[in-house]
């Protein structure tokens, strides 16, 4: 099938590939941008290891086509450490409270939160369990994920005020 090049911002900086019409945004992400970090689970909408933010919101990116995300913004796990590699206060927050294990629901679960913290500094337990109730984890047990979220959450409040 006949390929066609998609011009995107990823993590803030313009990148192009080529894709087929129904390739996925997950396949263009990983096999086209060399974007391994986000993980590749069910395929099918159901485990959110997938997620990245989609011009601000989260989205499972095995149920978005890559022709799609033409002109748009998509933001991956790459995105969040520093340049220098350091950690963010959401990774660093899930590190502390140990918030996985496998690590292989984490990318998900991490973009899932960002995009949570980002609207809502002071979220409730609920509200972290709704923004990440799309995410299945296997191993870590989803107390020590909200834990993390919630830590992360006083840190960012301490270093704004
Ligand atoms: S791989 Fe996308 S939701 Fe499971
Ligand atoms: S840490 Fe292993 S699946 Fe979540």
């Amino acid at each position: 099938m006949s390929r066609r090049d998609i011009s995107l911002t990823v993590n803030g900086k313009a990148l192009s590939g080529a894709a087929e019409p129904r390739m996925t945004l997950l396949d263009f992400l990983r096999d086209v941008l060399g974007l391994s970090g986000t993980h590749m689970g069910c395929e099918h909408g159901v485990c959110g290891a997938c997620t990245v933010i989609h011009e601000g919101q989260p989205v499972r990116s095995c149920l978005m086509l890559a022709v799609q995300a033409e002109r748009q913004s998509i933001e991956t796990i790459e995105g969040l450490a520093g340049e220098d590699g350091s950690l963010s206060v959401l990774q660093d927050a899930f590190r502390d409270a140990h918030g996985l294990q496998c690590g292989y629901c984490t990318p998900g679960m991490l973009m899932s939160a960002e995009a949570l913290l980002r609207e809502n500094t002071s979220p409730t337990d609920e509200n972290i369990r709704e923004a990440i109730g799309g995410n299945i984890c296997r191993c870590t047990g989803y107390t020590q994920i909200i834990d993390s979220i919630r830590l992360a959450a006083e840190r960012l409040r301490e270093t704004s005020s």
